[in-house]
């Protein structure tokens, strides 16, 4: 399939007044350089905390919800979802410019098996841009990558684990470091185990992204992944790309969010705030910001 959106712009439709606020706020971001500013109208600015890392996270979905089409390549990664939309690339990258680090679930790691979560890898020709915005604000050259797995069922050949530039950090139970430690992982790999029992708690997710000195994390999914952080209230913001895709009724297809045990609308369920709506062809960029 072709990619979609070529060429096209990320033009603002609607953004939400920011102003008024009672506190001055700490800001990663502002105006992209120029290089980038041509492809993204306006500025692209994420509050950060003063108690924790922010944590935003990033989708694409069917218009309804639909953001893989699994189980497996070559149907399972958001390129599917996305019509391997030009614009929906550009705004990952965005994202992970700013991120200090960017935090998936293995499901997703296991089916993007040639993926690395860096912007030069989504957008290489734009590199030393993003270099260049990077060393500006002060951020290490690349976004360090956090897996969480409970199983450690890693395959340590993965792309997203043997680039020596991009630190990679694995979030797993005593069990998955067993596993792991068995594994012929690249010495920029570090495994944590964080916590005692059979899952990462949501909360020592985090912890690992504070140990690794962030501010600002972008949470890449999947659904278990980013349900867990939403049902902990870690989620800060939502950028989401509705694609103009239809898929109907799958057994194989993920929704947005999954909390295994929970039925629609329990644990999970918050409701945002819009920041703002752009635009790239049929492409819909929405931005939300979830309650505190
Ligand atoms: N459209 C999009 O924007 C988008 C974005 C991201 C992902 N996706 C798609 O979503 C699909 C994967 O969905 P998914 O729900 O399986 O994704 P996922 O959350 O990335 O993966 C689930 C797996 O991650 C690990 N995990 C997640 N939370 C954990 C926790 N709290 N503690 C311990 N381990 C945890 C577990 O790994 P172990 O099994 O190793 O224990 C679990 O089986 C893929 O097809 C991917 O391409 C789409």
């Amino acid at each position: 399939m072709a990619a979609r959106s070529e060429g096209l712009a990320l033009e603002k439709l609607w953004q939400a007044p920011d102003g008024g606020r009672a506190e001055p706020v700490d800001l990663r971001g502002g105006p992209l350089p120029p290089g980038l500013a041509s492809r993204f109208e306006g500025e692209l600015a994420i509050e950060l905390r003063p108690d924790r890392p922010a944590i935003v996270a990033n989708f694409v979905s069917t218009l309804d919800g639909a953001v893989s089409l699994g189980p497996s390549e070559p149907s399972a990664g958001g390129g599917e979802i996305s019509g391997f939309s030009e614009a929906d690339r550009f705004m990952m990258s965005l994202l992970r410019g700013l991120a200090d680090v960017v935090v998936v679930g293995a499901g997703t790691v296991r089916v993007g098996r040639k993926h690395a979560w860096t912007a030069r890898f989504v957008e290489p020709e734009l590199a030393d841009l993003f270099a260049a915005w990077r060393s500006e604000m002060g951020l290490a050259p690349q976004p360090t990558t956090i897996i969480v797995t409970a199983s450690g069922d890693l395959d340590a050949t993965h792309a997203g684990l043997n680039d020596p530039d991009v630190p990679v950090i694995v979030a797993t139970t005593p069990a998955g470091a067993e596993r792991l430690a068995k594994l012929p992982l690249a010495r920029h790999v570090q495994v944590k185990v964080a916590g005692k029992g059979k899952r990462v708690a949501a909360d020592a997710v985090l912890e690992v992204v504070r140990g690794t000195g962030a501010r600002l994390a972008l949470c890449e999914g999947g659904p278990h992944l980013f349900g867990e952080l939403l049902g902990a209230r870690l989620i800060d913001e939502l950028f989401l790309t509705l694609a103009p895709q239809v898929v109907g009724r799958d057994e194989t297809a993920r929704r947005l969010a999954l909390v295994e045990g929970t039925r629609f609308g329990e644990g999970a369920s918050r409701w945002t705030s819009l920041a703002w709506v752009r635009r790239a062809g049929d492409d819909l960029f929405l931005r939300y910001r979830f309650e505190a």
